[in-house]
């Protein structure tokens, strides 16, 4: 049986067996560094000619990087190793030798990067990141679990849309015509009536031609809907749900978040309550700071940055106007022309990482909506019915989680976040 790098620390001083690859390596003269890694973590291994065989030495020595190796040797505790073992090698069997690598440790364009994205995930940041997605979808799904929230899964493909029709990814499903989805919410919606509180967590789909350190093509999206949950109560819910993320990413992703050279001063206070704004509010705050604004604009990203400088932690911008959210938004009762909605903007520019609101409940304003939003009605029979049998006020939202990954991680561009990005233009590997 192989050990692996991790599990090291239980072997001091005993002979064991690693399946790694050859990361680097230095020599000096009658020694050999090997740099190994098996994807749970990286060990030195220390190879002295005098103790192996010569063939064994000079395969070693000219072994490429990114090599296939089976390794032998005793595990030693060593101070001064990063992760405190060192393996002193008493044999090597060679899996495979590998070509020339491309990606050298050296620095190399975006471009060359991404279009090798599926060596370069092997890279120790690259690691790192996506270790730090994992630990943050397993967070999030650990509270709202807790919570007493179902996990529910809606469709991938489906027969309308949900956040307008100007993005949509169209495909034949057969002889009819079907978009993948862009969000699960109004399935979710179908579902929270069924089971009080649920979430979804899944990919969605943006055919937006904006390219920006912010958007994918295709992103990951949590949608948690509550039924008997209103506005206010559904933004007590984000922030709780965030602090325990983030607090939980500290703890447990500490090495990760030093190898990405993170800041985590600015994340530890990451607390709720987070500051509540309106959206005339966010308006007069930009005029303030010299932005030619129009009430009824929608904000760019340099408008949510300047915004969340004000902050030292996210903050919720409500209450947006009608006119600029989706046909689902329920309206302020005491001021129909703004919206029972939140976008909760990050700081340090990462822009919004929630979107959510309570959702219209009356029939008769849904029907409205349907109109004036060009919607055929027949399309969406079944979400009218949600209000027909049992209608009760309802809230939720849909986290994306390659922004709230490309925050966490202190990221230039949401293009590291995810394995695979599909972006404008990118659709390999
Ligand atoms: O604000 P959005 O469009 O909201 C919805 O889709 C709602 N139906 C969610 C709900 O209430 N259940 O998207 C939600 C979040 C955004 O705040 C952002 O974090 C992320 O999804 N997002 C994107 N992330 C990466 N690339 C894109 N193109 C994104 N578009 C939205
Ligand atoms: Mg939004």
């Amino acid at each position: 049986m192989l050990t692996t790098i991790s599990k090291l620390s239980a072997h001091v001083g005993e002979k064991v067996k690693l399946g790694a690859w050859l990361y680097n390596k230095r020599s000096s003269g009658k020694i050999l560094f090997l740099q190994l890694r098996d994807g749970t973590g990286v060990v030195q291994g220390v190879m002295l000619k005098k103790l192996v065989d010569t063939e064994v030495w000079q395969q070693a020595k000219d072994l490429p990087q990114e090599s296939s190796l089976y390794v032998e040797g005793t595990v030693r505790a060593d101070e001064r190793a990063p992760t405190g073992y060192e393996l002193d090698v008493t044999g090597l069997e060679v899996i495979q030798s590998a070509e020339e690598y491309p990606i050298a440790l050296k620095e190399h364009g975006v471009e060359f990067l991404m279009d090798h994205r599926h060596l370069w995930i092997r890279s120790p940041r690259q690691r790192a990141i996506l270790r730090i997605r994992a630990e943050i979808i397993r967070q999030i799904r650990a509270w709202l679990d807790g919570e007493g929230f179902t996990q529910v899964d809606p469709p991938v493909l489906t027969s309308s849309s949900c956040e307008g029709t100007t993005n949509l990814f169209h495909t034949k499903y057969f002889d009819e015509d079907a978009y993948l989805t862009q969000s699960g919410q109004l399935y979710m919606e179908a579902t929270a009536m069924a089971l009080g509180r649920v979430y979804s967590f899944g990919p969605t789909f943006r055919a937006e031609k904006s390219k920006t350190r912010r958007h994918l093509i295709e992103f990951w999206m949590i949608e948690p809907e509550m039924a008997f949950v209103d506005h206010v109560q559904s933004l007590e819910v984000q922030e709780a749900l965030l602090t325990h993320v983030i607090q939980s990413v500290l703890q447990n992703c500490a090495d990760e978040l030093k190898t990405l050279g993170r800041d985590t001063t600015a994340l530890a206070n990451v607390k709720g309550p987070f500051p509540r704004i309106t959206y005339d509010e966010a308006v007069e705050l930009l005029k303030r700071e010299g932005f030619e604004f129009e009430w009824g604009e929608d904000f760019g990203a340099p408008h949510e940055t300047k915004i969340a400088e004000s902050f030292d932690r996210p903050v919720f911008i409500t209450h947006y106007p009608t006119t600029i959210k989706a046909f689902y938004m329920k309206p302020d009762p005491e001021r129909q022309e703004v919206v029972l909605c939140a976008d909760l903007i990050a700081p340090e520019g990462y822009g919004e990482i929630i979107g959510g609101g309570q959702r219209i409940d009356d029939p008769a304003l849904l029907k409205q909506r349907f109109q004036e939003h060009q919607l055929s009605q027949d399309d969406y029979a079944w979400y009218l019915d949600l209000r027909k049998y049992g209608s009760v006020p309802h809230s939720g939202f849909g986290l994306g989680l390659e922004r709230t990954v490309a925050w966490i991680c202190g990221l230039e561009h949401v293009r590291e976040t995810i394995p695979f990005p599909r972006m404008l233009n990118r659709l390999y590997p």
